[in-house]
């Protein structure tokens, strides 16, 4: 029998960060890649462009500026993470100096495109304001069109809608910026915050794991939420490419 030949065809442009020319399947346009040349993160382009898009951060919302951590962050970041508080659900411990300060560095040496790391975002209050939170966008998959998004905001500025409008924005990026297929987020049902900036911001809640991790020594519960792209669509959300002020 003869081989069935497939041909599959490709995108020729030129990375944004080195100028170098690069080539991937047409099914990534619109989707990060990494630049096998400089191994930065490049979005696809999608419209015939002669250059792949860079990663729009920072983005930017009324009250936020989402930006890549900093060395000089730690201080901000440490108060936030050295609060017991932050994860009374689960997902971590509290951290120390020396924790956060490495945590830091290895971060330095993560892109987006980075295989199983979290890609971390600090949430910074504008102007060069004070380091409140910071968010997470983890793939589910290697052909990065699954993410699960995770926020955090220090406790002297919750419940003021940051987490809300961080996570807003971050939708923004993962629909609209990089063309993602469903974006999903987890937490302990009792954690009644999280879920609450889940439901506000359309994700939907698909269900409950029972006692499906241990935390303190005691079963406990995750709630899964998740919006696909063709739902993150429908609610009209699509708008102005994400960051832009
Ligand atoms: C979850 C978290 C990010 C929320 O941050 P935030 O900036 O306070 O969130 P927002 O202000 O945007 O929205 C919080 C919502 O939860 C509600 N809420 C907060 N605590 C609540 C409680 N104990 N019971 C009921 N509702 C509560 C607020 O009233 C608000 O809803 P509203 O706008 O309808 O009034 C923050 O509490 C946190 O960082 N927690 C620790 C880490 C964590 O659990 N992250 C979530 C992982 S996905």
């Amino acid at each position: 029998m003869d081989a069935i030949i497939t041909e599959e065809s490709f995108l020729d442009f030129k990375c944004p960060s080195c100028g170098n020319p690069v080539s991937f399947p047409q099914d990534t346009a619109g989707h990060v890649q990494e630049c096998p040349n400089c191994t930065e993160s490049v979005i696809v382009p999608d419209d015939g462009s002669e250059a792949g898009r860079p990663l729009p951060f920072p983005l930017a919302t009324p009250r936020l500026v989402l930006r890549r951590f900093q060395p000089g962050d730690w201080k901000d970041l440490l108060e936030i993470v050295s609060d017991e508080e932050m994860f009374r659900y689960g997902e971590g411990r509290p951290l120390g100096e020396e924790e956060v300060l490495g945590w830091l560095e290895t971060d330095r040496h993560v892109k987006l495109t980075t295989a199983n790391q979290p890609f971390y975002l600090g949430i910074q209050l504008p102007d060069g304001g004070k380091l409140v939170g910071y968010a997470t966008l983890s793939f589910a998959e290697p052909q990065r069109l699954q993410a699960e998004l995770r926020v955090t905001v220090g406790r002297g500025r919750q419940r003021t809608g940051l987490a809300t409008e961080a996570v807003a924005v971050l939708l923004s990026f993962c629909f609209d910026g990089i063309a993602l297929h469903r974006v999903t987020a987890r937490c302990d049902p009792r954690n009644l915050a999280a879920g609450r900036v889940c439901d506000k911001v359309g994700l939907r809640r698909e269900g409950v794991f029972q006692q499906d991790h241990l935390l303190n020594g005691e079963w406990a519960d995750t709630a899964w939420y998740a919006m696909l792209n063709e739902e993150y669509r429908a609610a009209d959300n699509a708008a102005a490419p994400p960051g832009a002020a």
